[in-house]
């Protein structure tokens, strides 16, 4: 199989969808001083990931389309955990893609402490050949639930996914403590908000 014919159109949606999220941020400061979305990341799995994956669990390469949702993947990064849910919400009204699936792992986290909500969206792309359906993940979470994966995925790569037990342990409170993080950062958003409002004034006035 031709890797580059194959992933074309998964590289095409995820920088059609990194330029539409960067888009909602550009418009929500605009329009108010404040986004809910802090940044946008995005990615087209490796190739090395995909047969690694299609491995362990044993999907055919005619199912690699459907079983595989995350060969596009973006990233939505948060300050708060309300912000999230906004995004999501925002995603729901959109009439540029329907909505698959979503995995809400932040009311159910998982057992390694991964926290973080997951919406799978079928995505027409507009290929030489005609429009094509294809999954995409998008992974919205906040910036303390991003440092706690991020951390934890460069163990699980450094471990060949066998973290040892006592580390494990350790991330699993790490989790908790992001968990914590995150409530007392609510429950002083107002507060924050006002003091970034504040700054992005001075900010716009210095730049003039
Ligand atoms: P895989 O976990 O990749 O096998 O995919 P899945 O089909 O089981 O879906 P799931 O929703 O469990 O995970 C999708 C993606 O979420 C992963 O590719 C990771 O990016 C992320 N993810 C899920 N679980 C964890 C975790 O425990 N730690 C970290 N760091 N990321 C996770
Ligand atoms: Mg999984």
């Amino acid at each position: 199989m031709n890797w580059d014919i194959f992933l074309a159109p998964y590289s095409q949606v995820v920088e059609e969808l990194k330029v539409k999220l960067k888009g909602m941020r550009q418009q929500f400061e605009y329009e108010s001083d404040q986004s809910p979305i802090e940044f946008v990341t995005g990615r087209v799995k490796p190739k090395s990931s995909i047969i690694e994956k299609t491995r362990r669990k044993a999907i055919t390469p005619e199912e690699v389309e459907n079983e595989l949702q995350d060969i596009a993947g973006v990233r939505v990064v948060c300050q708060f955990v309300d912000d999230i849910y906004s995004v999501v919400k925002m995603l729901r009204n959109r009439n540029d893609f329907d909505i698959f699936e979503e995995k809400d792992y932040i009311s159910r986290k998982k057992d390694s402490g991964y926290r973080s909500y997951h919406v799978i969206i079928r995505y027409p792309v507009e290929t030489i050949h005609g429009e094509k359906i294809v999954l995409a993940e998008i992974q919205i979470r906040t910036l303390a639930m991003n440092f706690w994966a991020t951390n934890e995925h460069s163990l699980n790569y450094k471990y060949a996914g066998q973290i040892p037990a006592e580390i494990k342990a350790r991330l699993q409170s790490a989790a908790e403590a992001a968990f914590q993080l995150d409530e007392e950062m609510s429950k002083i958003k107002n507060e924050i908000q006002e003091a970034q409002k504040i700054f992005t004034v001075k900010k716009s006035r210095e730049e003039q």
